[in-house]
């Protein structure tokens, strides 16, 4: 008897640590924060500036809109002057440009500056309605797309100067019309690379990319 009871109790006292066992494991594991990602994010930005269209098809290079990549820790968003360096001058795809042009002389008409939807958004972040007014720039309120919690200690130009290509973080920026976050900039992510880079290197050049806790976490 005295036996069975112990049995019985060495049960119940096993079922009852495995049950509490499994409560507090789906808290802990309910109450662990996984870390967003937000891998494929693409956000509308306020005007529909295109890397396709201006690094790609027109072939402006990353670095001239995004030198900080090469200098500091952060790439850097070019200011609204940068853009109005081309669009002083470009007001409207040429398309549009020509077809008013043959339109003007069809119908003997005297040609009147176009402007783009788009580029007329621009053209109201310098204060003007016309490329030619004069300036008073304000700054667009372009949506990040890329971030990293703040614990993390992040610096573009220690990967690219080693050699590290934008795109091999970011994707063929080149090809898209709107940013869209590539890399899911998770922590495995980027000791992978790490530990991968020490092995091979970049391009064929030697490189040392720490992986202790305190290169990304200081
Ligand atoms: C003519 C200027 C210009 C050029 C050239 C350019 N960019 Fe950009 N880039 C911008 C602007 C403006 C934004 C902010 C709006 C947006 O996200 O589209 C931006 C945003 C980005 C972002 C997203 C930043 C964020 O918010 O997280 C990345 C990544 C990026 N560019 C990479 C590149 C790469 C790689 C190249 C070359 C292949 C390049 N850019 C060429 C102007 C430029
Ligand atoms: C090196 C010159 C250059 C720079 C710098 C440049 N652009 Fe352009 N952009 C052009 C050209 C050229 C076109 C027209 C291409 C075509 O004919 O389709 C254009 C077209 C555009 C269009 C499309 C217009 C439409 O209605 O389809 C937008 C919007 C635009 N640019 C915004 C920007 C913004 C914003 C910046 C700054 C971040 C910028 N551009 C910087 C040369 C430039
Ligand atoms: C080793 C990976 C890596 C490489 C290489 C890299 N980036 Fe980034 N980039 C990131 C990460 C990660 C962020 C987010 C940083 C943050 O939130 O602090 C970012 C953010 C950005 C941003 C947002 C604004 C800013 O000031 O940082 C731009 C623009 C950008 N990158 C452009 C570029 C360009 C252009 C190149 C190449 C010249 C490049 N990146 C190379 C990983 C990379
Ligand atoms: C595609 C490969 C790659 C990815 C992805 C990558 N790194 Fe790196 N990282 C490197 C290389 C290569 C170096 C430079 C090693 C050298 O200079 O010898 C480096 C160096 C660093 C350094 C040292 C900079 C210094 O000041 O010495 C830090 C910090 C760093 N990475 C943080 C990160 C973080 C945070 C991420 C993820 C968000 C990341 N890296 C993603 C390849 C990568
Ligand atoms: C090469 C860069 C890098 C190194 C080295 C690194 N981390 Fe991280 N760590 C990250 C990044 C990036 C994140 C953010 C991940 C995210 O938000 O998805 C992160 C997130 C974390 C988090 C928070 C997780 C969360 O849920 O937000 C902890 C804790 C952490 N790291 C601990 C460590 C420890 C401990 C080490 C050393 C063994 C280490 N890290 C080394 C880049 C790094």
């Amino acid at each position: 008897m005295n036996w069975l009871k112990s049995r019985l109790l060495t049960v119940i006292l096993g079922v009852a640590v495995l049950l509490a066992g499994s409560v507090f494991l789906t808290s802990f594991t309910n109450n662990i924060k996984l870390p967003d990602n937000h891998q494929g994010y693409e956000p509308v930005q306020p005007i529909a500036y295109s890397h396709r269209l201006h690094a790609g098809e027109l072939g402006i290079d990353c670095l001239h809109c995004h030198g900080g990549a090469e200098r500091s820790k952060n790439a850097g968003i070019p200011p609204v002057k940068t853009c109005m360096n081309c669009h002083k001058f470009v007001t409207a795809p040429w398309v549009d440009v020509k077809a008013e042009g043959d339109l003007a002389d069809k119908e003997k008409r005297k040609s009147r500056e176009i402007i783009s939807p788009e580029l007329k958004k621009l053209f109201e972040h310098m204060g003007r309605d016309s490329a030619s007014a004069p300036a008073n720039p304000a700054p667009i309120e372009w949506v990040r797309v890329h971030n990293l919690p703040a614990h993390v200690y992040f610096n573009h130009s220690a990967h690219v100067n080693a050699g590290v290509s934008c795109q091999k973080c970011h994707g063929a920026v080149e090809t898209m019309e709107r940013v869209r976050q590539v890399s899911d900039l998770s922590m495995g992510w980027c000791v992978n690379c790490h530990r991968e880079a020490n092995v091979f290197g970049i391009s064929g050049t030697k490189v040392q990319a720490s992986t202790d806790c305190v290169t990304c976490h200081h």
